[in-house]
C-alpha cells in the first residue's frame, strides 16, 4: 500500500441484454479495464464492510485489471492498512489469501488530507496523474462517495475545482449511496449538486438490492418463462406482498437511523425498486435505458391507496426477552432519545394506476427486530371462477414467491389432493432453492462495482425513479409526522397489530414471517 482503451459509455447508456446480464453476474471471465477508484470515506463503515471486501473478492476472482488502483483520502494513514485487512478477513466472501491481499494492497494508495481542504484535491489530482503515467493508462476515474450526503457538495466542488469532473483522456463516473435525500425537495437539491459537476450519465446511484442475484432474477423469471406473463395482471393477480423483515435492530446506528426510519431507509429505495421490477411492462429491449423507462413508468403511476389511517402502519420495537436473550427496545439503544418517534416498522398499501394493475393492492412492509430475517415478493393469484372438485379443508391460494433472502429461490404454492379416500385438497409447494442449483453468487457490491467500472448502469436507479419514489412516500411521512408516536411491537414479533389490521380490513392476511 502506498501514501486500453478509454471505456466510454456508448450513446445509449449502459447496456447489456438480459442474457449478457445474467452471464456477467456469474463473472465468467469478466475483467474490468484500467481505472482508478477514489473512495471518499475509505475508513468508514460501508467501505470496511462492503466496498473493500467486494474489491478484494473481485481481485480474488481475477476480475480486476492489474491497472486498477484504489485511492483514499484520510487524515491518518498509519493504521488504515491493518484496518482494511481486518475488514477483508471479516467480510469478504473469498477466504483470505495473503498473496491476493498483497497484490491488491500495492494498488491501494492514501492521500493524507480531508475533503474540507482544497489542497487535498490538488494532491489527489497529482497522484491520479502519476499513477496514469506509471501504468501508462487512460485517466478513467470513479469517485465513490461513501460519505454523508451533507459532504457531497464539498466533494463535488473540490473535484470540479481541480478539473477532475471533466472527461479528459478518459471517463469520469461518480457513485453515490442512499439516502438520496430526506424527501423529494432535498433529493432534488442533492441531484442538482451532483449535476452541477457531473454529466447525468456519469452519476451512478447505488441501491444494493438491485445488485442481488435474486432481484436480477425477477426479470429473468418473468420474461423468459412464457407461463407468467399472461397471468401478470389484475384479471389473475389478487394482490402482491413485498416484505423485507430483519431480525437485527439498529444497535450502533442511532446517528444515521434516528429521524430517518424504516420508510426512508428501505421502502423509498429497495422495496419500491422491487415493486417496479414486479409491476413493469416488458421493455422493448433489455437495455438499460429501456428497463429504466419501464420502471419509471410504474413508479410514476404508483399511488397510495387510502385512507392512510387504515392502509398504512408504523411501529417501533419495544424490549422483549426471546429464548432467554434480552432484546432492547429502540429507545433503550444508544443514540435514540426516550421520545424518539422514528419508525422501525412500516407498512403501506400501494396501487399502480395502469390498466394492467387496476384495483390490485401492493402491500409493502419492512421492519427491524422482527421474528425472522426474510425478504420476499409474493404474488397471490385470484381463486378460479368455479370451485374445484372438493370442499377445501383449508383455503388454497396460488402464490408465487420470489425469495430474495435468505435461501434465495422461487416457490409456487398450489392445491393438491391429499392421498386416500375422498377429495380433500391440501396446499403444497413447488420449491426451488437457487443455492442448491447454482454456484455461489457474487455479492451485490461485487456486481455493482464491476458494472460501474464497465459503464453499465442497468442496475442503478435513475433520478426520475428516485423522485417518483419520494413523491409516493412523502405524504405518508407527513401524515405520520402529525400523528404522535409509532405503535409499539415486541422485539422478535411479527410487527405491530396495526399492520395486521390493514390486512384484516381487506379480508387478507400477511404471509407469516
Ligand atoms: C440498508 C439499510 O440499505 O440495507 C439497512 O440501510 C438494512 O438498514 C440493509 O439493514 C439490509 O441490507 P441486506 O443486504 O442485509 O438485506
Amino acid at each position: 500500500m502506498t501514501v486500453s482503451h478509454v471505456q466510454e459509455r456508448s450513446q445509449h447508456g449502459g447496456r447489456s441484454d438480459l442474457r449478457e446480464s445474467v452471464e456477467q453476474a456469474r463473472h465468467s471471465g469478466v475483467t474490468t479495464g484500467p481505472a482508478s477508484m477514489v473512495i471518499f470515506g475509505i475508513t468508514g463503515d460501508l467501505s470496511r464492510k462492503k466496498l473493500i471486501p467486494a474489491i478484494y473478492d473481485l481481485e480474488h476472482g481475477g476480475h480486476l485489471s492489474p491497472d486498477f488502483d484504489v485511492l483514499g483520502l484520510t487524515r491518518d494513514a498509519s493504521t488504515v492498512e491493518s484496518r482494511l485487512r481486518e475488514a477483508v478477513i471479516a467480510h469478504a466472501r473469498a477466504p483470505f489469501d495473503p498473496e491476493v491481499w498483497g497484490r491488491l494492497c500495492r494498488r491501494i494508495h492514501f492521500i493524507q488530507g480531508s475533503f474540507d481542504d482544497p489542497a487535498s484535491f490538488t494532491a489527489l489530482s497529482s497522484r491520479l496523474a502519476e499513477l496514469d503515467v506509471l501504468r501508462d493508462k487512460p485517466a478513467n476515474y470513479v469517485f465513490y462517495l461513501s460519505i454523508p450526503p451533507w459532504a457531497f457538495e464539498r466533494v463535488c466542488e473540490g473535484l470540479a475545482d481541480v478539473g477532475l469532473n471533466q472527461q479528459v483522456d478518459g471517463w469520469r463516473r461518480i457513485v453515490v449511496e442512499k439516502p438520496f435525500g430526506h424527501d423529494l425537495a432535498s433529493s432534488q437539491v442533492l441531484e442538482a449538486t451532483l449535476e452541477r459537476a457531473f454529466d447525468p450519465s456519469a452519476i451512478y446511484r447505488i441501491d444494493h438490492y438491485l445488485g442481488k442475484e435474486t432481484v436480477q432474477n425477477i426479470l429473468a423469471l418473468r420474461f423468459t418463462n412464457g407461463i407468467f406473463e399472461p397471468l401478470w395482471n389484475s384479471r389473475y393477480v389478487d394482490h402482491v406482498q413485498i416484505t423485507m423483515a430483519e431480525s437485527v435492530g439498529v444497535t450502533g446506528r442511532g446517528a444515521y437511523y434516528d429521524g430517518v426510519g424504516a420508510t426512508r431507509d428501505v421502502i423509498q429505495n429497495h422495496l419500491l425498486q422491487l415493486l417496479a421490477l414486479i409491476a413493469m411492462d416488458r421493455p422493448a429491449t433489455f437495455e438499460a435505458d429501456n428497463i429504466a423507462a419501464e420502471k419509471s413508468k410504474v413508479l410514476a403511476a404508483a399511488t397510495l391507496l387510502g385512507p392512510l389511517e387504515e392502509t398504512t402502519a408504523r411501529g417501533q420495537y419495544t424490549g422483549a426477552v426471546r429464548d432467554g436473550v434480552v432484546l432492547p427496545g429502540l429507545t433503550e439503544e444508544d443514540g435514540f432519545p426516550a421520545d424518539s418517534t422514528t419508525e422501525t416498522f412500516a407498512a403501506l398499501t400501494v396501487g399502480v394506476d395502469t390498466p394492467r394493475w387496476e384495483g390490485v393492492p401492493f402491500y409493502v412492509r419492512t421492519g427491524k427486530r422482527l421474528a425472522r430475517r426474510s425478504t420476499e415478493i409474493a404474488v397471490a393469484f385470484t381463486a378460479p371462477d368455479r370451485g374445484g372438485p372438493a370442499t377445501r379443508t383449508a383455503p388454497v391460494q396460488n402464490v408465487l414467491v420470489f425469495r430474495v433472502q435468505p435461501d434465495d429461490g422461487i416457490e409456487l404454492q398450489i392445491g393438491a389432493k391429499r392421498p386416500g379416500d375422498g377429495m380433500t385438497i391440501d396446499p403444497i409447494s413447488l420449491d426451488s432453492d437457487f443455492g442448491a442449483v447454482f454456484a455461489p453468487a457474487p455479492t451485490a457490491y461485487e456486481r455493482l462495482i464491476c458494472d460501474v467500472l464497465r459503464g453499465d448502469d442497468t442496475l442503478f436507479p435513475r433520478r426520475a425513479e428516485i423522485e417518483s419514489s419520494w413523491r409516493l412516500v412523502d405524504p405518508v411521512l407527513d401524515f405520520w409526522a402529525g400523528a404522535g408516536r409509532p405503535d409499539g411491537y415486541e422485539a422478535g414479533s411479527e410487527g405491530p397489530a396495526s399492520a395486521a389490521a390493514i390486512m384484516t380490513r381487506a379480508g387478507r392476511m400477511w404471509r407469516p414471517l
